[in-house]
């Protein structure tokens, strides 16, 4: 071996050291606050026009809503409220990166559910599990949120995905401290509370306002129920099946699916019965879970809480049987045509829900 082979070696070794230092320095670090980071980098502003999130629903929608509504007293819908929420809604700077908003994994136009079956966080860690829609949460009259309905209220729901340390990564003072910083949020503060006082409190409850008005109603089932539209054939033999028809299969047998996904919103606190789900930690630590609204479940991917259901297909025709969840192959296709009827393609283009910041 010459004194130059030697040379080269050592330089290589010496190399490899150095890049590898430099990869354990970077992954064990700790992200923090970089002086840098506290300033904003984007100069982006919110587009903002004045929107209506206070429509008049139709009948069969508001009978509804004045028996499960989870609106406190103390947090009523307003459009200024709602507008201030959609703002941080999609606001990146609410992550310690700034590359993830709430709309990151609440994709309008997936229904304000991901497109995934785990979503990527601010440093691109999935999270444990699917995300869930967010359409209609106001119907769910209890209130609790997550699949395992560890959290009682929207408000308190809000300030915890901005705190986690896979999804968004921020304390609440680092929240504060960022929204501050921001032009733009004096004067949203200002219209939404009457004074421009900025702090979490303000901005969960500013969250959830926006959160509470996505409400769906302009679905072909929500025309067929004001007169203004027929099912056909096999519509009408799904809404049927849906209704009446007692499930077959495990923790779920006897009961229809609208016990445990009650009409208009398909949503219910208060399900009929509950179904198992083996070795999985869910409400109270038990194998079960919540169900969110099924409207536009029909163009919804990744279903369940675990995502590992691709689709409606999947879930009836699939080799993953769920429990409670079965139709008689003859009915699958009717099943479907019904379920169809739920997708409301307004709300998921509405412009009043839109990233403010494109
Ligand atoms: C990195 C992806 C991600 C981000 C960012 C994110 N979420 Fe979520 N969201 C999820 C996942 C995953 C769940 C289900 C988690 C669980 O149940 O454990 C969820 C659940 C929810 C729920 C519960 C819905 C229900 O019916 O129980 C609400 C409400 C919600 N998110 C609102 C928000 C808000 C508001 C923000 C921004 C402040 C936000 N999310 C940011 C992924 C995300
Ligand atoms: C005993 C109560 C119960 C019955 C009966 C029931 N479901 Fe469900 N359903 C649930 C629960 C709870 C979940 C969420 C479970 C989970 O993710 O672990 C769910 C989830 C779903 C989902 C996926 C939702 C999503 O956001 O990913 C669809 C679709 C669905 N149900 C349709 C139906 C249909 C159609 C029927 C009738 C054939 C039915 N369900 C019967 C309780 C029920």
């Amino acid at each position: 071996m010459s004194f130059k082979d030697v040379n080269l070696s050592f330089m290589k070794k010496l190399l490899f050291i150095l890049a590898i230092s430099v990869l354990v320095l970077q992954g064990c670090s700790k992200p923090s606050e970089s002086p840098d980071a506290s300033v904003p980098t984007g100069s982006a502003r919110p587009e903002l026009a004045s929107y209506n999130y206070l429509v008049e629903l139709p009948a069969h929608i508001q009978q509804a809503l004045i028996t499960v509504d989870n609106s406190p007293a103390t947090n009523p819908i307003t459009n200024n409220g709602a507008t201030l929420g959609r703002v941080l809604f999609y606001d990146k700077n609410l992550s310690l990166n700034r590359t993830v908003s709430c709309g990151s994994c609440h994709k309008q136009a997936a229904a304000f559910d991901d497109d995934v079956a785990l979503s990527k966080g601010f440093a691109n860690a999935r999270t444990t599990r699917n995300s869930m829609s967010l359409l209609n949460i106001r119907f769910y009259k209890s209130g609790r949120m997550f699949w395992d309905e560890r959290v009682p209220t929207v408000e308190k729901q809000a300030l915890q995905p901005i705190q986690n340390p896979l999804e968004m990564g921020l304390t609440l003072t680092e929240l504060e401290s960022r929204v501050k910083s921001l032009t733009y949020y004096p004067d949203l503060f200002q219209k939404a509370f009457g004074s421009p006082v900025i702090d979490s409190v303000r901005i969960a409850k500013a969250l959830a306002q926006f959160e509470r008005s996505i409400v769906s109603y302009q679905s072909k089932y929500d025309k067929v129920k004001q007169g203004l539209e027929t099912f056909t054939a096999a519509e009408s033999r799904g809404e049927q099946i849906f209704l009446t028809a007692p499930n077959p299969g495990p923790g779920g047998g006897g009961i229809a699916c609208a016990g445990c996904h009650t009409p208009p919103m398909f949503i219910t606190s208060t399900p009929a019965g509950g179904f198992a789900f083996p070795l999985e930690s869910g409400i109270n630590g038990q194998n079960r879970f919540k169900s969110g609204s099924l409207r536009n479940i029909a163009t919804r991917k990744f279903l369940f809480h675990a995502g590992t259901i691709a689709d409606l297909n999947a879930m009836f025709t699939g080799p993953q049987p769920v429990p409670a969840h079965g139709v008689p192959p003859q009915d699958v296709a009717a099943m479907i045509a019904f379920l169809n009827t739920l997708t409301d393609t307004a709300i998921t283009q509405d412009p009043k829900y839109s990233d403010p910041f494109r």
